[in-house]
């Protein structure tokens, strides 16, 4: 596989390691027989490793490049839909129209749930985050499912990757129909796919709703721009689940558990409170310092990245679509203005620019999310259900291949082994 070699040295010891070129990238080297040699490599966070071999996405955070199966995002987000990039991410290549067609009709006709699904929403108590929810009924699914998933048939595979893709909207619609009193609404053969998660959404039994294109639009561009990022937490805590052969369902609600947290797919949801907590835009100056100073956990939601370095392609059109919505709706919220001067005062901070922080994409898409009515507690539950395609993507890539179980080790600075005391 490779001619070229790293050489460790470990006090007296020197081992060679295998070094390898990907398509794109920095080169790895392979620390996998370390472990013969009684050393682990340390990296908590893992700033530096490589964790699996892929071919679904690339990342070049220094120059703010992002690539779906080579794919630039900008050009997927100006060119293709949601499922469209659902399709080229699960099969590797852009659908030809024809396949195009099959597969939007495909998913178009799983997007109902089990009816039975409809207990476990009830079971939930009425202010139960719709997160919570979501990883709860997304999880049972492997219940509903569970005869025809063998992990290891290519057939199968696909059926769940259209069943999952399929009734995430449905799931997540319900999640906030539930929340809100209202009863569920069905999904509708004749909108595609935003259209319908926005009547989902918005929609009741009393009349017709009537999607809004540019809205539906919006939203389509939302789905495609959380659609999939490499190796990030949450995808390698579905790739580490599946990696012991786990129901994938199961997997996809681990995923969604990894999502949550205010560090990742939580901050959408953290630039709102944040803006709430700012208030009014004459207290900008001072949470701006507050998030400056060392000695004060409190952080600009919505500001930097692990990866990216210079600038997030994503948050580039995410904040086009996010004029053009504001726009369309003719809002002034003050919320809304409170996040342009801030995203203006940090852009020009010493502070910030020092660290390359930049606007990331979930500091726009909060933005469009609250302007199109949908409320904050909903915003992460539209990231899961965007970024399922991805978690599964990566969980079918690694489980058609060789695949070792996922198992870490570590630095242990506890106690050395001693005797139980008696007496
Ligand atoms: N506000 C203030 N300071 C910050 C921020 C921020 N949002 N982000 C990083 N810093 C500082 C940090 O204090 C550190 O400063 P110093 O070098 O003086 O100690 C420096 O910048 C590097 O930060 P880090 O924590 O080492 O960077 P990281 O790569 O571990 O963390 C991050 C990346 C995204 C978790 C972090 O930037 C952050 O907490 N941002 C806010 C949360 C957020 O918006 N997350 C969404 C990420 S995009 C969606 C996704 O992919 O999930």
């Amino acid at each position: 596989m490779t001619d070229r070699k790293a050489t460790l040295s470990v006090g007296e010891q020197s081992i060679e390691l295998p070094v390898y070129s990907g398509t794109e990238g920095p080169d790895v080297i392979d620390v996998r027989s370390l472990v013969q040699e009684g050393v682990f490599t340390y990296d908590p966070g893992f700033v530096s490793t490589a964790a699996c071999e892929s071919k679904i996405t690339y990342i070049d955070g220094a120059n703010g490049i992002l690539l779906h199966r080579g794919y630039p995002i900008q050009e997927l987000a100006e060119n293709s839909d949601y499922l469209e990039v659902c399709y080229l991410l699960l099969n590797g290549e852009l659908p030809t129209k024809e396949q195009g067609e099959v597969f939007k009709d495909t998913v178009k006709h799983h997007t109902m749930i089990h009816d039975q699904m409809r207990h476990f929403f009830s079971g939930f108590r009425r202010d139960a985050h719709p997160m919570a929810i979501m990883c709860g009924v997304v999880g049972a699914l492997s219940a509903f499912y569970h005869d025809q998933m063998d992990v290891n048939n290519e057939e199968q595979r696909q059926i769940t990757a259209h069943r999952l893709v399929a009734k995430m909207p449905t799931i997540a619609a319900w999640c906030y129909k539930y929340a809100n009193g209202q009863p569920f609404i069905y999904p509708r053969n004749d909108l595609n796919y935003s259209e319908n998660f926005l009547q989902m959404m918005f929609g009741n039994p009393c009349e017709e709703y009537k999607v809004n294109p540019i809205l539906a639009k919006a939203m389509d561009k939302i789905f495609i721009l959380h659609a999939d990022h490499e190796q990030n937490a949450s995808t390698s805590t579905v790739r580490l689940a599946g990696s012991t052969g786990a129901n994938p369902y199961a997997c996809i609600a681990s995923g969604i558990a990894a999502l949550w947290g205010p560090a990742h797919g939580g901050a959408n949801e953290a630039v709102l409170d944040m803006l709430a907590e700012i208030g009014d835009e004459s207290n900008i100056e001072r949470f701006i310092e507050k998030a400056k100073d060392k000695n004060d956990p409190f952080r600009l939601m919505g500001f930097g990245h692990r990866v990216y370095k210079n600038f997030d392609p994503r948050a580039k059109v995410m904040r086009e679509t996010c004029h053009e919505v504001l726009n369309e709706l003719g809002i002034d919220d003050p919320l809304l203005r409170i996040a342009q001067r801030l995203e203006k005062i940090a852009l020009e901070d010493e502070y910030f620019i020092e660290r390359k922080l930049f606007p990331n994409v979930d500091f726009y898409s909060g933005i469009i999310l609250k302007a199109m009515g949908i409320p904050t507690s909903m915003f992460t539950v539209i990231f899961a259900l965007s970024r399922t395609i991805g978690w599964y993507s990566h969980w079918n890539e690694m489980v058609s291949g060789s695949f070792r179980i996922g198992r870490p080790r570590q630095l242990y600075t506890g106690s050395n082994q001693r005797d139980y005391p008696k007496g």
